[in-house]
């Protein structure tokens, strides 16, 4: 059975939803699911834009088949050859002959290099500005490096406004029926998902995601409609998606909030965590998350963190280190380009304490413009009654640094 959606005038939404993946890439938890999107342009030309993941495959076929109606498929425009999206071409290569593959130089090399059989395809590439005309659609394409891999596109349709925008706007969470931007509260149900992948997926090349909106920035007025492999179709309100992704490409917290992360092995450090948590509180400061990094997957950890502007760390010493799972948060807020952002630390261990001092040196060294207030608060094992002045001295110092 088909499960098609009417994106605007002859294009469809022929994508499939898949709840049964229960880590992207292998990686990163999706309890809410994940969207393949796949469409389809009926013009003179009949023209797809994009695949899906094997998991999605079969359902994308029988909604390929729907709307084709018995026309051939004359085009697939490829954007981006990652699995998610292109391990379901060979399928359509294989029922669709006669079908023009179009991408990037690099593209067709990782087309190449997946093993796909595209003999007796024409292959077209395509580069920045070239042009495309389907019939009445006319399509130009914009080179994409590293959003999210280095072959990636995107593909404007200068006739109907439609940006088919890859894995740029993306999102976790399948659409269960849903398909618009404007058929779900979106602050409610999806910024939390949308910011996850973004963070996760493509946090480390924001300078090439503010690449690519630059040079989207000419012909914004002419995008309609912004389509993208994951997730929601916009087709209004478009400046506050533009205006999320320039803070997250940017590195630029959201809001002025804390987050607490805490690594605690018997419940000492977490207590400390707490303690600080309720001092912020009485200070009047609202905006505080706290989580437990050993319980908390690191890629919800990485989406607050482009979040707020403010992050405690709070780790125990083991083995003469920091915690591994803070090491990993870490090594993870390095790989994602974290910067921009004001941390404050707590230490704990119960002899030889220096997971602060190794906490502060990895902030320090590894990390971009981070700065580390002075304050810290060492607990010997157990927070004792004596330190409720450490805990005030940390709390002010990060209410004033918010405040200011
Ligand atoms: Fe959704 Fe980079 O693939």
């Amino acid at each position: 059975m088909h499960i098609v959606r009417k994106v605007t005038d002859n294009l469809y939404w022929i994508g499939a939803n898949d709840h049964r993946l229960t880590l992207f890439e292998n990686i990163h938890p999706i309890p809410e699911g994940v969207s393949y999107n796949s469409y389809l342009l009926l013009d003179k030309k009949a023209v797809m834009f994009d695949t899906v993941d094997w998991d999605g495959c079969r359902q994308m076929m029988e909604n390929l088949e729907f709307v084709l109606d018995g026309r051939e498929l004359d085009t697939v425009v490829v954007n981006h050859w990652e699995p998610d999206h292109a391990a379901s071409l060979q399928v359509v290569l294989n029922r669709y002959p006669k079908a023009e593959i179009i991408s990037t130089e690099k593209g067709f090399m990782l087309m190449k290099q997946f093993g796909f059989h595209a003999d007796g395809h024409k292959t077209i590439t395509v580069k920045e500005g070239d042009k495309t005309c389907f019939g009445e659609h006319t399509v130009t394409y914009l080179e994409a490096p590293m959003v999210h891999w280095p072959e990636a596109m995107v593909t404007l349709d200068l006739t109907n406004g439609a940006l088919f925008s890859a894995d740029a706007f993306g999102s976790f969470k399948a659409l269960d029926g849903k398909l618009f931007n404007d058929e779900v509260d979106y602050d409610r149900d999806w910024i939390d998902s949308n910011r996850r992948y973004l963070t996760n997926i493509v946090g480390k090349y924001g300078p090439h995601i503010r690449k690519l909106l630059n040079k989207a920035a000419p012909v914004l007025d002419q995008i309609k409609f912004i389509c993208p492999l994951h997730g929601l179709v916009w087709r209004n309100n478009l400046d506050y998606l533009l205006d999320k992704y320039t803070h997250w490409a940017s590195y630029e917290p959201e809001v002025k909030g804390v987050m607490i992360v805490y690594a605690s092995m018997y419940g000492n450090t977490e207590q400390a965590a707490q303690a600080i948590a309720a001092k912020l509180a009485e200070e009047g400061i609202r905006n505080v998350s706290l989580f437990d990094v050993s319980s908390t997957h690191v890629s919800y950890l990485i989406a607050e963190v482009f979040r707020v502007s403010h992050v405690i760390l709070a780790s125990c010493t083991y083995n003469l280190g920091i915690f591994p799972p803070m090491l990993n948060f870490l090594e993870d807020m390095k790989a994602l380009n974290v910067q921009n952002r004001v941390f404050a630390l707590i230490e704990n261990g119960s002899w030889a304490i220096r997971s602060g001092d190794l906490m502060y040196r990895f902030l320090d060294e590894e990390m971009k413009t981070i700065t580390v207030l002075n304050e810290r608060v060492t607990v010997a094992s157990h927070l004792g009654e004596n330190q409720e002045e450490d805990l005030g001295l940390l709390a002010d110092a990060v209410a004033d640094s918010l405040r200011g």
